[in-house]
């Protein structure tokens, strides 16, 4: 008995070492039968998408079954809620797909990874593509296989119908990793304090109506910036480095079961014009979720052509392009290795009718009524601290969008970038609205390399561009029909914890004695950062620092980061790089020695094989003006921001299919 028992137990404790830890199989199926969309999943009525059943037989490793032989004849159903099961030909009245066969491989924890000892698992599947619900109320769609040895139920939600429109555009403006903390450091900065009371506010703080989501991926805590725009865009949860889709475990990084995005909704609904701005480069998460189906956020080159074409090789909702498209990322408009297969996608984007920028002055003379495209440097751009600040250090970079080998100088940043947007997406879209998502994708890139100035400038950047946007709404005559929404992807684990002194901790020797320079609670005295240095222009204007350089700094960190060196000073010859491989070994950071020279170490909490700091955890804010702000108070997940933005365009149609198509 005792004996029989700890087999059980040992089992037990195998089976949950395995089971949704650091490695998994595939994340959304714990048994052996995998539905894509997985169990809890929410649908706006009418959404199109692909649902792919993959049956596992893994051939070794803990989970063995069938001796590695996949059931092919597996049965898949679904019922409405109270309704009699259905098969799914009859159900969606499609054709039966085709099975597909392959093979995958995972390591089951981190000992089996150092052995290089891999699990392979068999797998039988069928994808049924480009289906929809349009009754709202809960489905269960059911998976059997091995002669009902292997039942896997899913359960899902498709909220209720959406058909009115109550606001006429939508603006959503993510600060990319941006959290309250970050927030409330951004205020410290470039808002005067009068005993204790701020005689000036952020635009944000005057928004009406806050709210948080939960960013947590589908199948870990911890997200990514690609998974979680594609929540905020699709309503959909899905896995890290994934867009667009639920990952399947095939090798191919396109054929993943797709749910339709808000741009591709909004143009098959209203015919509504649309458009992305940020200050990264084009081909990266946030502006590229939006166009993106895709298993892999790094297939740079096939997601740009994806952007402007659709996706190209499935039968699926076309987004028609955007309307209004500017960052960077010149690599992949310019023809060559990192091109989708080599073409030059200026003169595709030209060929289609756009209008193509590669600067500042370019973009301002660019047509208002013409679709446009402005690509203004290669990578992403140059943050506004060295555009406004430190400009000299934009002369150093080889850059320049033409690909010449030289420096891009004549940068728009993001509200010149935003404000051209609105002018072209008022006009294109007429009557008929429109939607712009604008990233202010630096905060997130700064604070990956701990550089909290740049960070921090990128954040009030974006608040500048927001109240400009407000501004330039009103002189239109649009404001009112304008859901403002100012949000995150997902944050990082920064704060200030007090003050610096600069001066005295450069004057002591060690790094223990450095220390003594941080002045916490009542020693951490008033910002510095808001008062003038005669003499000295930062050419910064109104709502940022008067001084990004005082003696008293703020003193900061993260929760994640690797070895680094603090001084806590802002960094004039352009961003921080925290830590460097030792020797030849690329994958062992340590304190850069050329970083903070005068500062103290501060050990790292990540692998050794990070050169930055990670996402956390943190819940982030969401900020609400206009049309269905009151929808947006409260604590939800980030697919919520999705069905909310959704309800407000009447995007949720279920079977009036008589919407949109008299418009
Ligand atoms: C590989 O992992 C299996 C268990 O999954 C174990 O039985 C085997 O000993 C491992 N082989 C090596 C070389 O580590
Ligand atoms: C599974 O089999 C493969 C060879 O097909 C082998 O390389 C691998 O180490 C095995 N894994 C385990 C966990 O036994
Ligand atoms: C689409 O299909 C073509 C032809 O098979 C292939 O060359 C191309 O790589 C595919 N593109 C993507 C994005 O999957
Ligand atoms: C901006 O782009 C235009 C059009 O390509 C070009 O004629 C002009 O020289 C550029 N200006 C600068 C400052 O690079
Ligand atoms: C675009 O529209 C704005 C008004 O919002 C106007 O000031 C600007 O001159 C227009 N640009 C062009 C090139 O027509
Ligand atoms: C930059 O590159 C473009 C196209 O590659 C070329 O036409 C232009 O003359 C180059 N400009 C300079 C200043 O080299
Ligand atoms: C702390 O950081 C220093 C500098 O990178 C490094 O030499 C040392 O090994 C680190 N200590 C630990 C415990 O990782
Ligand atoms: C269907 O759409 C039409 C046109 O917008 C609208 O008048 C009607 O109320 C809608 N019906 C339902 C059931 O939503
Ligand atoms: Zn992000």
């Amino acid at each position: 008995m005792l004996s029989k028992l700890s087999t059980l137990a040992i089992l037990a404790g195998a089976f949950s070492a395995v089971s949704a830890q650091t490695f998994q199989r595939l994340g959304t199926c714990p048994d052996l039968g995998c539905i894509l969309p997985p169990d809890q999943q929410d649908f706006l009525p009418g959404q199109q998408f692909d649902i792919r059943f993959e049956v596992h037989a893994p051939k070794n490793g803990s989970e063995t079954y069938n001796s590695g032989v996949p059931d092919e004849k597996f049965t898949v159903t679904i019922a409405k809620e109270g309704g009699a099961a259905k098969s799914l030909t009859s159900f969606f009245n499609t054709a039966e797909p085709a099975l597909e066969k392959w093979t995958f491989s995972w390591y089951e924890d981190l000992f089996a990874q150092d052995a290089k000892n891999a699990s392979v698992v068999n797998v039988a599947s069928k994808i049924y593509r480009r289906v929809a619900l349009y009754e709202p109320g809960n489905y269960v769609v059911t998976l059997s296989a091995y002669n009902g040895a292997k039942v896997t139920k899913a359960t899902w939600t498709v909220r209720p119908l959406a058909a009115a429109k109550k606001a006429k555009n939508v603006i959503l403006f993510i600060g990319d990793g941006m959290t309250t903390n970050m927030i409330t450091a951004a205020r410290l900065l470039s808002h005067k304090m009068v005993n204790g009371k701020y005689q000036s506010l952020l635009q944000l703080d005057k928004f009406p109506v806050i709210g948080h989501q939960m960013s947590h991926s589908i199948d870990s805590f911890i997200t990514d910036s690609a998974n979680s725009a594609s929540a905020l865009y699709s309503g959909h949860k899905s896995t890290v480095n994934a867009m667009g889709v639920y990952a399947d475990s095939s090798p191919d990084l396109f054929d993943d079961p797709k749910v339709e995005t808000i741009v591709e909704l909004l143009k098959r609904i209203w015919g509504s014009a649309w458009g992305a701005v940020s200050t990264a480069f084009l081909a990266d998460a946030t502006p590229i979720a939006l166009t993106a189906h895709t298993r892999s956020r790094y297939a740079y080159g096939p997601l740009i052509d994806q952007a402007l074409h659709g996706v190209t090789n499935y039968s699926w909702t076309n987004h028609g392009g955007p309307d209004a498209y500017f960052g960077g990322g010149a690599e992949q408009f310019l023809p060559g290795a990192t091109s989708y297969q080599g073409k030059d996608y200026y003169a595709a984007f030209a060929k289609a009718g756009y209008t193509v920028s590669l600067n500042k002055t370019s973009l301002a003379q660019a047509s208002n009524s013409s679709r446009a495209l402005g690509v203004f440097c290669k990578s992403n751009l140059p943050v506004w601290l060295d555009r406004n600040v430190f400009p000299e250090n934009l002369k150093s970079n080889t850059n320049d969008p033409a690909g010449n080998k030289s420096a891009a100088t004549d940068l728009p940043g993001l509200k010149e970038m935003t404000l051209k947007a609105i002018d072209v997406l008022h006009q294109r879209g007429g009557d008929k609205g429109f939607f712009l998502m604008s990233e202010a994708a630096s905060i997130d890139k700064q604070m990956h390399v701990l550089d909290y100035d740049r960070a921090l400038g990128d954040l009030l950047e974006l608040d500048d561009a927001v109240q400009a946007t407000i501004a330039k709404l009103k002189a239109l005559g649009e404001l009112e029909n304008t859901l403002i929404i100012v949000t995150a992807d997902h944050g990082h684990g920064f704060d200030v914890f007090g003050n610096a002194d600069t001066k005295y901790m450069a004057a002591q020797a060690t790094d223990r004695k450095k220390r003594a320079a941080v002045g916490t609670y009542a020693n951490s005295g008033l910002s510095e950062y808001t008062i003038e240095v005669p003499g000295v222009s930062y050419g910064t204007g109104a709502n940022f620092p008067m001084n990004w350089d005082p003696r008293y700094v703020i003193a900061a960190g993260m929760g994640a980061n690797p070895d680094h060196r603090e001084n806590y000073r802002v960094k004039k010859d352009g961003p921080r790089t925290p830590a460097t491989a030792s020797g030849g070994a690329s994958d062992d950071y340590y304190v850069n020695p050329a970083d903070n020279r005068d500062g103290f170490v501060v050990n790292g909490t990540i692998p050794t094989s990070e050169s930055q700091g990670v996402h956390s955890l943190t819940d982030v804010p969401v900020y609400a003006l206009g049309p269905c702000q009151g929808e947006f108070g409260g604590t939800y997940s980030n697919i919520d921001v999705f069905y909310k933005i959704a309800e407000c365009l009447g995007l949720g149609h279920g079977t009036n299919k008589t919407v949109g198509c008299s418009k």
